[in-house]
């Protein structure tokens, strides 16, 4: 990989994994104990939003709890150290990649932040939300966890579509290639000429579509593959 190449990168919850955040898919993970029916779409919200706000306030105060791990912190030493561009981009709400001091593009929005579902501003999350919280801006009480749920757009995805298209490198830690758009994002950057790799504890859903494939924890294969990159290897 030449010095000044550019890499994208993809993140999900494989990478927090080992900061004691469970993901969603895997045994014990989060959509087999909780329906996403129930608590991840915006009908789910019009239901019973105060079940929906107890699930985020729960996954609020765990993130909060967490730290970032080596895999975070390796990421954050590569878009440091590499004299190309490192974009970041994360599934992830947990906040723990800029907590390790990465930059990083939030395609499924944030645990620490809340948005008003009647005039779309946004603005700090307490630890707790409630449903009957007034927004600030316009003092409605229909505040909302800043989090994409399933059936809605992703955030960035005009500036994501670019990174993918101009990369050299794309990578994808620990994420099960289940969820569309971002299941796509290996395809796509293959096919405007990049290199791609899958770092992974396990086989993804589409880990065919990448042309290397580097398995382990992402606590050491990340660190590993940031040295080996940044040594020139
Ligand atoms: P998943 O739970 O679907 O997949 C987690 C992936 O991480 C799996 O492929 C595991 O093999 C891998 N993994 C687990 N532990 C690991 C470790 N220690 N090191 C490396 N890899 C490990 O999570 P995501 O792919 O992030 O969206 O899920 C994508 C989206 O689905 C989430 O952003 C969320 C969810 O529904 C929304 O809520 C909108």
């Amino acid at each position: 990989m030449h010095r000044k190449s550019k890499i994208t990168i993809l993140t999900g919850a494989g990478i927090s994994a080992e900061s004691g955040l469970g993901t969603f898919r895997d045994r014990n993970g989060l959509w087999t104990q909780v329906n996403i029916e129930d608590v991840a779409t915006p009908e789910a919200f019009a239901r019973d939003p105060a079940k929906v706000h107890a699930f985020y306030n729960m996954r609020r105060a765990n993130a909060a709890d967490a730290s970032p791990n080596a895999a975070h912190h390796a990421l954050t030493k590569l878009q440091n150290d590499w004299p190309g561009d490192v974009v970041l981009i994360t599934q992830n709400v947990d906040g723990l990649h800029e907590r390790a001091g990465s930059e990083v593009l939030h395609m499924h929005g944030q645990l620490d932040r809340a948005l008003c579902a009647a005039c779309g501003h946004r603005w700090d999350a307490p630890r707790v939300m409630d449903p009957q919280d007034p927004c600030p801006d316009c003092a409605r009480p229909a505040t909302r966890p800043d989090i994409v749920w399933f059936g809605e757009m992703p955030y960035h995805m005009e500036e994501i579509a670019e990174h993918l298209r101009d990369c050299d490198l794309f990578a994808a830690i620990g994420t099960s290639g289940a969820v569309y758009p971002a299941a796509g994002f290996c395809a796509e950057a293959a096919m405007a000429g990049a290199e791609t790799v899958e770092l992974n504890l396990a086989e993804s859903d589409v880990s065919a579509s990448f042309g290397q494939r580097i398995e382990g924890p992402a606590s050491s294969a990340v660190p590993d593959w940031v040295a080996g990159l940044l040594a020139g290897r």
